[in-house]
C-alpha cells in the first residue's frame, strides 16, 4: 500500500495508474468495520481503492469537537493494509485549504437546512467543500460513502449530478453493533450506562419500521412511534426526530406516500456524544450481526 502525504505524490500515482479504475473513500479516520465495509465495497467494483483519512477542520463549527476528534493514523494504515487498499492520502492542513482560502461549494435548495443542517450550521457545505476536492485530486471513478450519513449522502449525490462529476456515487448499508448501535467514530466517548442507552436510537428506529410494516402510514404516528421508544430512557436529549422523503429530504407531513418512500432520521446527545442514525421504514429490518 502506497502512503501518499502530499497532493504532488497522490498525483504522481493517479499518473501511474491513469488506465485503472479507481475506488475511493473518503474517511475521518478512527476507522471502523463501517469504513472497512465501504473498502471492501470499492474495491468489488475497481481495479484499486484509494483511502483518505482528513479530519476537515471547514465541516466543524465552533463548538464542535475538531481537536478532540479521534485519531488514530498507525491503526488506520493497518486496517487499510489489511482489506488491500492501494494507496492511502494523508493531506494536512495547509495543503487542503492554506492561507486565504476563498471557495465554497453549496447544495442549495434545503437540503441542509433541515436534520442535521438546522443544528450543525456550514456544516454539509464544509462536507462539499472536501468531497469535491477530493474528488478532483484522486479523480475516482466509484465514491463509496455510507447511509450512516444519509443526509450527507443524499447531498453528494446531488452535487456529483449538477456538478457533472464523472463519478459513480455508491451508497453502503450501516454497519452495527449487535444490539443494533451504528457503528461510529463517537462511540468511543460513550462509557457505561451511555452505550447501553445508546441503543435507544436503533430501538426507536425499528418500532417505526414495524409500525409501517403493520400498515401505519400518517406521519405524525409513525414519529410518536419512535418518539415513544426515546421517551422511556432518561438521560438523553433528542437534538431532532424527522420523517423525510428519501431524495430531496423534504419534511413528510400527514399521510406518507408509499411510491415515495421514506427515510426516518435522528440525532440525539447521549452522555458526550451526539449521534445520529436513520432507516428507510419502506425497508427490510437490516440483519444484525449475531
Ligand atoms: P467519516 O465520519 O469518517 O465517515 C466516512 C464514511 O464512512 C462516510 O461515508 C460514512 O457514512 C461512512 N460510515 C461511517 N460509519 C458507518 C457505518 N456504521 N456503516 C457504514 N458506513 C459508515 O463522513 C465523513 O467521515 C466525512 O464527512 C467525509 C465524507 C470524509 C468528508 O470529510
Amino acid at each position: 500500500m502506497e502512503i501518499l502525504r502530499t497532493i504532488e505524490e497522490l498525483r504522481a500515482w493517479r499518473r501511474l495508474h491513469w488506465s485503472d479504475t479507481i475506488g475511493f473513500v473518503p474517511t475521518m479516520g478512527f476507522l471502523h468495520e463501517g469504513h472497512l465495509t465501504l473498502m471492501r465495497k470499492a474495491s468489488e467494483l475497481s481495479d484499486h481503492v484509494v483511502v483518505s483519512v482528513y479530519v476537515n477542520p471547514t465541516q466543524f463549527g465552533p463548538n464542535e469537537d475538531l481537536d478532540s476528534y479521534p485519531r488514530d493514523m498507525e491503526g488506520d494504515i493497518a486496517k487499510c493494509e489489511s482489506v488491500g487498499v492501494s494507496a492511502i492520502f494523508l493531506p494536512s492542513n495547509a495543503m487542503m485549504y492554506g492561507d486565504d482560502f476563498a471557495t465554497t461549494v453549496e447544495v442549495d435548495g434545503g437540503m441542509g437546512d433541515n436534520l442535521c443542517g438546522a443544528s450543525r450550521e456550514g456544516h454539509f457545505n464544509g462536507v462539499t467543500l472536501i468531497v469535491s476536492k477530493l474528488f478532483n485530486l484522486v479523480q475516482p471513478d466509484v465514491a463509496v460513502f455510507g447511509q450512516k450519513d444519509y443526509q450527507q449522502l443524499a447531498i453528494i449525490r446531488r452535487m456529483v449530478k449538477e456538478l457533472n462529476f464523472p463519478i459513480d456515487v455508491v451508497g453502503v448499508p450501516t454497519v452495527r453493533e449487535r444490539d443494533g448501535l451504528a457503528k461510529s467514530s463517537r462511540n468511543r466517548y460513550l462509557e457505561g450506562e451511555h452505550r447501553t442507552n445508546a441503543t435507544v436510537l436503533y430501538r426507536a428506529l425499528k418500532a417505526s419500521n414495524e409500525a409501517w410494516a403493520a400498515g401505519e402510514r400518517d406521519a405524525g404516528a409513525l414519529l410518536g412511534v419512535a418518539q415513544g421508544v426515546l421517551d422511556s430512557v432518561d438521560g438523553i436529549a433528542v437534538d431532532y426526530l424527522s420523517l423525510v422523503d428519501p431524495e430531496k429530504l423534504n419534511l413528510l407531513e400527514g399521510t406518507v406516500e408509499e411510491a415515495r418512500g421514506c427515510v426516518m432520521a435522528l440525532a440525539v446527545h447521549v452522555g458526550k456524544a451526539r449521534l445520529i442514525d436513520n432507516m428507510r421504514l419502506d425497508g427490510p429490518l437490516p440483519e444484525l450481526s449475531v
